[in-house]
C-alpha cells in the first residue's frame, strides 16, 4: 500500500458551482451577463485542465495569471478563449497572444506602448483595467478616457471591456466599496459618452454573492467555483457552494500517553490526562498548514477531534481520546465536504484560498465526476 494520503478533485461540484455564481450574474442582469471560470494558479490547487474541460459546455472564457497557463490550457487542448488576469510581462509575449487567440488585460502605460506598436496577425480583445481605489493594479481613472481612445483607433485592438477590481468585496457594507462602484461608474460613463455601451466587468465571487450593483457584462467568480466562501463570517449566500476539493488520509498509528506526556516537536502540547494520540499521514509537507494550531478540528471516522502539538512535514497528532474506537487504518478528512477549509485555515491564521492554492504536487490528485 502507498502512503495513505490523497486529494480528491469533485468536477461536477465545480459545475454546479459554476451553474449558481452563473444564475446570480444573470438573473440581476435579465440574462443577459456572462460569466468567465477564473482559473488562475493552477484552479485554484484543484487543476486548471481538469476544471477546463468539466467547463466547456458552461462558460465561454477562462482567466489565467501568465502565458505559461495559457499555453499548459492549449497544449492539453482547451481550445476556450482565455483571458491573462494581468496581461503581458514583457512585449515578446504579444506574439505568443497572437499566435494562441488570447486576451489580455491592459492595465499600465507600458502595455499600452507595447500594444499600439506590435505587429500582429490580427486585432486582439482588450480589458482595459481601471484602478478605481483599490491601488494595485489599474490606469488611473483620469487617464481612462484617453486610453481608451487611444486603444480603439488602433487596428490592434478588436474590442474593448472595461473593467476594476475591488479591494473589500469579501466586506461589502466597507465606504471603500461603493466609493469604487462610484468612481468606475463615473470613469465608464464619461469614456460612454462618446462611443458606443462599453461592455464592464467588476464583480469576483464576493462582489458577485454580495453586491448586486457590480454586476456587469461578464464576472469573474474564482474561490466559489471551487465551493470556497470567500467570506470571513458565515454567510448564507455562500451555503450553495459544494466544496470541490477533500484532502483526506488515514491514521498510521496510535498510542496511550499519561498526563504530562508531551506530543510533537517542541513538547508544545502536554496531555492534561491520559489521552488517546492517532497519527495522521498528512503534514506540511502535503500542504496542510504548520501554523493550524492545537485544536484545530480533524476528522476521524467522520469525528470531529483536535489537531495535537505541531504539524510536521509528514505527520500530525490528533487527539482522539473522546473517540474510543480509532483505529490503524481509520478514514481521515482534513478538509474537504464536512469540514471546510475556511474553518480549517481560521485556526491557522489564513484563508481558505491560500489552502487549496498552494497544494504541492505530492499528494495525488483523484478527479471524480468528471
Ligand atoms: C482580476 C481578478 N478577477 C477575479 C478574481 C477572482 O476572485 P475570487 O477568487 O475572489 O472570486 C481574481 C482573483 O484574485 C482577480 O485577480
Amino acid at each position: 500500500m502507498s502512503r495513505p494520503i490523497s486529494i480528491t478533485i469533485d468536477l461536477d461540484a465545480i459545475r454546479q458551482n459554476f451553474d449558481y455564481a452563473h444564475a446570480i450574474g444573470n438573473k440581476s442582469a435579465g440574462n443577459n451577463s456572462q460569466t468567465m471560470a477564473v482559473i488562475k494558479a493552477d484552479a485554484y490547487g484543484h487543476g486548471a485542465v481538469a476544471t477546463a474541460r468539466a467547463l466547456a459546455n458552461k462558460t465561454t472564457l477562462l482567466a489565467v495569471s501568465s502565458i505559461e497557463e495559457a499555453v499548459l490550457l492549449r497544449q492539453n487542448h482547451i481550445r476556450s478563449p482565455i483571458l491573462l488576469l494581468e496581461g503581458c510581462f514583457c512585449k515578446s509575449e504579444l506574439s505568443v497572444v497572437d499566435d494562441l487567440g488570447l486576451q489580455i488585460v491592459i492595465h499600465n502605460q507600458e502595455q499600452i506602448n507595447d500594444l499600439l506598436a506590435a505587429e500582429l496577425s490580427k486585432p486582439i480583445s482588450v480589458w482595459l483595467k481601471l484602478d478605481s481605489g483599490m491601488h494595485r493594479l489599474g490606469v488611473p481613472l483620469i487617464d481612462s478616457l484617453n486610453i481608451y481612445q487611444r486603444l480603439s483607433n488602433s487596428q490592434n485592438v478588436s474590442s474593448i471591456v472595461l473593467m476594476t477590481h475591488f479591494a473589500t468585496s469579501d466586506i461589502p457594507d466597507h465606504p471603500l466599496v461603493s466609493q469604487q462602484l462610484d468612481s468606475f461608474k463615473t470613469a465608464a460613463n464619461a469614456i460612454s459618452q462618446s462611443n458606443a455601451p462599453i461592455p464592464n466587468s467588476l464583480a469576483n465571487s464576493a462582489a458577485l454573492m454580495a453586491i448586486p450593483e457590480s454586476h456587469g457584462t461578464w464576472n469573474r467568480p474564482g474561490i466559489m467555483l471551487y465551493g470556497i466562501s470567500p467570506f470571513d463570517q458565515q454567510n448564507t449566500l455562500a451555503l450553495p457552494l459544494i466544496p470541490a476539493m477533500q484532502f483526506c488520509s488515514k491514521v498510521i498509528a496510535i498510542r496511550k500517553v499519561n498526563t504530562g506526556d508531551p506530543v510533537g516537536y517542541g513538547a508544545s502540547w502536554i496531555a492534561k490526562k491520559t489521552s488517546i494520540i492517532a497519527t495522521v499521514a498528512a503534514g506540511y509537507g502535503d500542504g496542510y498548514p504548520r501554523t493550524a494550531k492545537s485544536g484545530t478540528p480533524v476528522l476521524i471516522n467522520g469525528r470531529i477531534a483536535p489537531l495535537a502539538g505541531r504539524v510536521s512535514m509528514d505527520m500530525l497528532c490528533v487527539d482522539v481520546t473522546h473517540l474510543g474506537d480509532v483505529n490503524v487504518g481509520a478514514e481521515v478528512e482534513l478538509w474537504g465536504k464536512q469540514l471546510l477549509v475556511n474553518e480549517v485555515a481560521q485556526w491557522s491564521d489564513t484563508l481558505g484560498y491560500e489552502l487549496v492554492t498552494r497544494m504541492p504536487t505530492r499528494a495525488k490528485r483523484i478527479f471524480i465526476n468528471q
